[in-house]
């Protein structure tokens, strides 16, 4: 509870997350940026999302499109500058629009200072002390210290020129850092407080269950897994001494009362997912389940069940996606073309349905595709680091279609935007899509608009009986049906308030949800 008895903003919002680069872009160079954002919020009110989180604006030299931050207390100015995001802070909080940030405390750039500063220093220093440096193994140290791979592909060791090794669970210009050092600790709180102190409303924290490493760095079991994945006992993450970070983390947070930490959590046992939400640790933790279902009646409901679970052990609050920037486009998920977009449809009234905090990826309200682009276009690491085997994120990261019939569709004013947009976008565009009611972007204002008047629709979630196929659950007074089969369902009882498709007679057709109120 809120200091006035009242459940915390963060425990029952939508949050809208802007991937500031494709976004929409001020400046006039092809990629967005802060006061685009801010240019736009008008939309995201009328949308009628509570909450944006900004993928990371510090500074960087962008080798993870942000991941890699050079400075964690500046903005890039490819984004704009603090007075830009003083600016987006102010009109943000105008609207009723909360705003946090994007913080990545696992790992920095190889351009921060630190990390400049180490590789100009010998061995054992203080300088080295605060990544993770060893020498190699094998008689002339040419060894890496362990088998670990990165995340991105090909080894997590680089080896520097006095024959020393660095730690990079991602790519090779994002070196670890070393979490036992408390240097580390206190440098991040002074970054939580920059933040905090300029009104921020908390943070989305980037690879929560990473930092802690476990003593002696042991082999990783097995090394041939897919890319971007991981299981809970990789000794690369998911380490106990995690949590002590987060207990530090939250202590800083605790002085802002409504500051809120939301952390990026790939941890699949519940017990264990649970334990990052304690009361003295983050506020909420992205659970992925829903967004790594298929579209089949049975995964749905085992995910929000699931879900459901993960959190109940410590009265946590359940969050919900079904995209983000790391992670295929749904409708492409689903099957793309017709289908695809009508159970991306139907998945968004699952999603704004269910209790607790929803999380909207940009783009993901206009039924955005998942672009397939050209070799020559590409920019995420993963493609050089695989080998050019895995074709990497940028799909699901191309700039927003906001108006008119050619790209850049109002995105910017220069055509040669950082990602090309592709030329049939004319029709997922904002301004095409604002004034057609059976539009997706139709769908989740309406949506959003009655889980806004229907506040705590009901805290719990009840399953009905449901046909073969169906997924059909209540809360409090909205019951909400999903059809994943491939013949209509008979509609349960209740005054239909909107549906993902045409309702036609009493049935629901497949691949379409409805809300109904009963
Ligand atoms: C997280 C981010 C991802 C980034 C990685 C390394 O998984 O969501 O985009 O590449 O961390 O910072």
């Amino acid at each position: 509870m809120g200091p006035d008895n009242r459940a915390p903003w963060w425990q029952d919002c939508v949050f809208y997350q802007v991937y500031p680069r494709s976004f929409a872009d001020s400046s006039g160079d092809g990629v967005g940026d802060l006061d685009g954002v801010t240019a736009h919020l008008d939309y995201l009110r009328e949308l009628g999302v509570d909450a944006l989180w900004l993928n990371p604006v510090m500074v960087s030299p962008m080798a993870d499109h942000g991941y890699d931050v050079a400075d964690p207390r500046a903005i890039d100015p490819l984004f704009g500058d603090l007075a830009g995001l003083d600016r987006l802070v102010a009109a943000s909080h105008e609207r009723g629009i909360r705003l946090t940030m994007d913080l990545v405390p696992n790992h920095t750039s190889s351009a921060h200072p630190w990390f400049v500063e180490a590789l100009g220093s010998a061995p054992g220093s203080r300088e080295r002390e605060r990544y993770i440096f060893r020498d190699g193994r094998g008689p002339d140290g040419a060894q890496a210290p362990n088998n670990w791979i990165s995340v991105f592909g090909g080894p997590a060791w680089t080896r520097v020129p006095d024959g020393q090794w660095y730690l990079h669970l991602f790519d090779v210009q994002q070196p670890d850092l070393n979490w036992d050092n408390p240097e580390v600790m206190a440098d991040f709180e002074t970054t939580l407080r920059f933040w905090l102190d300029r009104g921020v409303d908390g943070f989305r924290i980037d690879v929560s269950h990473g930092m802690a490493k476990p003593p002696g760095l042991p082999d990783m079991p097995v090394t041939d897994i897919k890319l971007l994945t991981h299981q809970d006992d990789d000794p690369r993450f998911n380490r106990p001494g995690v949590h002590a970070i987060h207990r530090a983390i939250r202590r800083v947070v605790d002085d802002y009362p409504g500051a809120v930490s939301v952390g990026e959590v790939w941890v699949h046992d519940n017990a264990q997912f649970a334990a990052y939400i304690r009361p003295d640790e983050l506020h909420l933790a992205f659970n992925f389940r829903l967004l790594q279902a298929e579209f089949d009646a049975g995964e749905i409901r085992d995910a929000i069940e699931n879900s459901l679970a993960a959190v109940a052990s410590v009265a946590g609050t359940p969050t919900w996606a079904l995209e983000n920037h790391d992670v295929q486009r749904s409708v492409t998920r689903y099957g793309d073309g017709a289908a695809g977009l009508a159970r991306a449809r139907a998945m968004a009234l699952v999603l704004l349905a269910l209790p607790g905090t929803v999380f909207v990826y940009n783009g993901q309200e206009l039924g955005l595709p998942e672009v397939e682009l050209p070799d020559a276009a590409l920019q995420d690491p993963v493609w050089e680091r695989s080998g050019h085997t895995e074709r990497g994120r940028d799909g699901c990261r191309v700039p927003l279609p906001w108006s008119g019939d050619t790209p850049p569709f109002g995105f910017s004013d220069d055509p040669d935007t950082w990602l090309p947009m592709p030329s049939d976008w004319a029709p997922l565009a904002v301004e095409h899509q604002a004034s057609d009611p059976d539009s997706t972007l139709s769908l989740y204002r309406r949506a959003l608009e009655i889980r806004r008047e229907r506040a705590g629709f009901g805290e719990r979630l009840e399953w009905l009986p449901a046909p073969e196929g169906a997924v059909v659950f209540r809360r409090g007074t909205l019951i909400c049906v999903v059809n994943t089969g491939s013949q209509p369902v008979a509609l349960p009882e209740g005054a239909r308030l909107l549906s993902s498709g045409p309702l036609t007679g009493a049935e629901l057709a497949p691949n379409t949800a409805a809300w109904l109120s009963g």
